[in-house]
């Protein structure tokens, strides 16, 4: 049996706590012969810049450049606040993203039945919810130059950021948001804002011909990047895919995440193009809650969108299609068993920590087995 290289980053704050919950369940997928993986591991964000003055070593970087799949936790907390900008936690992220090539971001967004009262919305809105965005990750403001901040000499300082997309970026990823839909309800919602940015106008207009061209099945709407966060809180049920830039991403999937009860239910992949030789695509998946500095180290965190998203490695870098299924149900089962951490717990509801809730799902796939 060929072993999946594995790079893990556990990473700063809860990163660590929800990490030791999917090694659990790689150790013990590995000791059933389920499937072979190989571990390394290495440090990312505050940790590294500890241990290296800066977010990522160049050695730690070449392994992510090496493994089959990244699994990262999260990075970042207030103990880095004052460290140079260059060398911010979350620039390790920032530059695994871009050197890896990392351009298509999945945050798929459901909420559990057993959920839909942790939701700060009311419940018909958000039972069943199923939407997937489909974020640009490598390009737009995030990485556009200039990026600075320049003093002006009369007491006045200018920043400056700068959004830049070409075609090949936006037809990529509305390639990879169509090719979705067509294994889901078969519609996109593109995201942008065109009535104020050119970057808005050039989105609207490649994602039209990608369509036009080659998705004439899927259907297609788009929707002003604000409109459409109004719209996630009105009537989520409404989307199936949406795609967007980095920016709109990144702020829409937060609105999301709160949509399914908690950020911590929220896992993603980042992906890369296919090599057309292998096939592969270099891959990171990761939780989108990040490190939540104020609970780390309590045992509060929620392992389920770290352990979701090792799912997702299961499903698109591995192909173990079955296993990544087994997983999403894994979670669904326990849920539905009324287990809590804190987080999606209601009121007076009991709650659990990190490892029970980490040990529960991993029960759950040992009965699935
Ligand atoms: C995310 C995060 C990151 C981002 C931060 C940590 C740089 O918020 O993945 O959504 O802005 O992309
Ligand atoms: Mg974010």
């Amino acid at each position: 049996m060929a072993s999946h290289n594995l790079f893990l980053l556990p990473g700063d704050g809860i990163g660590p706590e929800v990490m030791a919950e999917v090694e659990a369940i790689i150790s013990w997928m590995d000791a059933m012969g389920i499937a072979k993986f190989r571990t390394d591991r290495g440090l990312v964000g505050g940790c590294a810049y500890d241990a290296h003055g800066k977010a990522i070593s160049e050695e730690d970087m070449e392994k992510a450049q090496g493994a089959d799949a990244v699994l990262f936790g999260a990075v970042g907390g207030p103990r880095w606040d004052k460290v140079a900008y260059v060398h911010r936690p979350e620039a390790g992220l920032l530059r695994l993203r871009k050197d890896l090539g990392l351009f298509a971001n999945l945050r798929p967004a459901i909420c559990y039945p057993a959920l839909a009262e942790a939701s700060s919305l009311k419940r018909e809105l958000v039972d069943g919810l199923d939407i997937l965005i489909v974020r640009e990750l490598t390009g737009g403001v995030y990485f556009g130059e200039p990026k600075t901040i320049t003093d002006l000499g009369n007491g006045q300082k200018r920043a400056i950021d700068t959004q830049i997309y070409d075609t090949y970026e936006i037809e990529r990823i509305a390639r990879v948001a169509f090719e979705l839909a067509r294994t889901r309800k078969n519609r996109v919602a593109s995201a942008e804002k065109r009535n104020v940015m050119k970057t808005g106008v050039l989105w609207n207009e490649v994602v039209t011909r990608i369509q036009a061209e080659n998705y004439s099945d899927v259907a297609l709407e788009h929707v002003l990047a604000d409109n459409c966060a109004m719209q996630l809180v009105r009537w989520p049920k409404q989307y199936d895919v949406i795609v967007t830039d980095n920016l709109f991403g990144d702020i829409l999937s937060d609105v999301a995440a709160m949509l399914t009860g908690s950020l911590g239910m929220l896992p993603s992949a980042s992906l890369g193009a296919e090599d057309p030789k292998t096939k592969r695509r270099k891959a990171l998946y990761e939780p989108v809650h990040g490190s939540a500095p104020d609970i780390a180290g309590k045992a509060l965190a929620n392992p389920i969108a770290m352990i979701a998203s090792f799912g997702m490695c299961l499903r698109y870098s591995f192909g173990l299609i079955d296993w990544a299924d087994n997983v999403d149900t894994a979670i669904a089962n326990v849920l539905a068993k009324g287990v809590r951490t804190k987080d999606i717990a209601a009121k007076d509801e009991k709650t659990v920590t990190t490892k029970e809730m980490g040990a529960a799902i991993l029960e759950e796939l040992k009965q699935l087995a």
